[in-house]
C-alpha cells in the first residue's frame, strides 16, 4: 500500500512527535521536511548561496542535532521564502512521498503544494504559548541557557513569516483535518491523526 500522508503545521506544534508515531505505527518512511530548509540555513549562515545550497544538498547534512537550534531555524524560515529554494527542494520531496510502502511527510506546504494528491491530510497547530513552552523545554533539556521570552519571540516571528510569504505559505488545505494540540496529550494527539488515517484506509 503507496499511502501518503501530509502533516503541515507551525513551529513546535508538535507534527513532528505525531509524524514519527504515525510513521512507526503504519510501518511508513518519515520525511521531516524543515529539516531540509534547515541544512539550507545552516548554510546560509555558514556564507554560502542558498539557491546554491538547496541545488547542491546532500541527505548526509540533515543531522538532526546540529540543525535544531533557534539560530539555525529563523536562518531556515529565511531561505524558505526564497521561491528558488523551494523549487530545488520539491523533486526530492517528491520522490521521497512516491515510494512504495507508504509515506509521512511534515512541514508547511506539504498538503497544498509538494503532496496535493496526499490520501490523508492533517494540520496539526497549537496557541503560540503552549508551543514555545514546549519548544523552550526541549532546548533547556539540551543544556541551552534560553528564556522563555526569546523563544516565543522567535516563534511568533517565524510563523509570520511563514504564513505571509508569497510561494507556498503555512496554510491548512482546504481538505485538511485540523488537529489542535493546545490541550491534548501526546498519546490523544496520535489517536486523533491515527484515527483519520484509519477512516481513509479503511473506508
Ligand atoms: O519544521 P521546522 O521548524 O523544522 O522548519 C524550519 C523552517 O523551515 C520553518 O520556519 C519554515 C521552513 N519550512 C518550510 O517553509 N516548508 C516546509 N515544508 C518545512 C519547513
Amino acid at each position: 500500500m503507496g499511502m501518503t500522508i501530509a502533516i503541515d503545521g507551525p513551529a513546535a506544534s508538535g507534527k513532528g512527535t505525531v509524524s514519527r508515531a504515525i510513521a512507526a505505527h503504519y510501518g511508513f518512511a518519515h520525511l521531516d521536511t524543515g529539516l531540509l530548509y534547515r541544512a539550507v540555513g545552516r548554510r546560509l549562515l555558514d556564507g554560502q548561496d542558498p539557491v546554491e545550497a538547496a541545488r547542491t544538498l546532500d541527505a548526509g547534512e540533515l543531522d538532526e542535532d546540529a540543525l535544531r537550534t533557534p539560530d539555525v531555524a529563523q536562518a531556515a524560515s529565511k531561505v524558505a521564502a526564497i521561491p528558488e529554494v523551494r523549487q530545488a527542494l520539491l523533486d526530492f520531496q517528491r520522490a521521497f512521498a512516491a515510494r512504495a510502502g507508504g509515506a509521512v511527510l511534515d512541514g508547511r506546504d506539504i498538503g497544498t503544494v509538494i503532496c496535493p494528491e496526499a490520501e490523508v491530510k492533517l494540520f496539526v497547530t497549537a496557541s503560540a504559548e503552549i508551543r514555545a513552552k514546549r519548544r523552550h523545554a526541549e532546548l533547556v533539556d539540551k543544556g541551552m541557557d534560553i528564556d522563555f521570552a526569546t523563544v516565543l519571540a522567535d516563534v511568533e516571528q517565524r510563523d509570520a513569516r511563514d504564513m505571509t510569504r508569497a510561494d507556498a505559505p503555512l496554510r491548512p488545505a482546504d481538505d485538511a483535518v485540523l488537529i489542535d494540540t493546545s490541550v491534548m496529550s501526546i498519546a490523544q494527539a496520535v489517536a486523533a491523526a491515527r484515527a483519520e488515517v484509519d477512516a481513509r484506509s479503511g473506508g
